[in-house]
């Protein structure tokens, strides 16, 4: 079994909780959200019309896309609210000495399709 390649995004202090940050990590545009629940990361880019995610705005863990109002849990990817019908890529975070970290070979969902 491989071990997922962490990459240091930013520093937990510099997202205070109900804030998200989109970031290019290892060429991919990936959004940051720290949710009560905790921090995640998510694809920054729409399943629906690829709007970006980070003009949209976070309440709670859901995520909602600012052109057709889709949202999404941050949590996982899951679509929460239509129009979208495809899951977020959702990322592996952890949190190692204050510094967020992204595996982002730990990909989950989208391109599977399924909906
Ligand atoms: S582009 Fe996000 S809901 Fe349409």
């Amino acid at each position: 079994m491989t071990e997922p390649i962490f990459h240091p995004a930013l520093a937990l202090a510099e997202l205070p909780q109900g804030r998200m940050r989109c970031l290019t990590l290892a060429g991919r545009e990936v959004l940051i959200c720290h949710a009560r629940e905790g921090v995640f990361a998510v694809d920054n880019t729409c399943t629906h019309a690829l709007a970006r995610m980070d003009e949209g705005r976070l309440r709670g863990v859901r995520l909602i896309c600012p052109l057709h109002g889709a949202s999404f849990d941050v949590r996982d990817g899951r679509v929460l609210g239509a129009p979208a019908s495809r899951p977020l890529p959702s990322y592996p975070v952890r949190v190692v000495a204050g510094m967020i970290e992204v595996a982002l070979e730990g990909a989950t969902a989208a391109q599977a399709g399924g909906g």
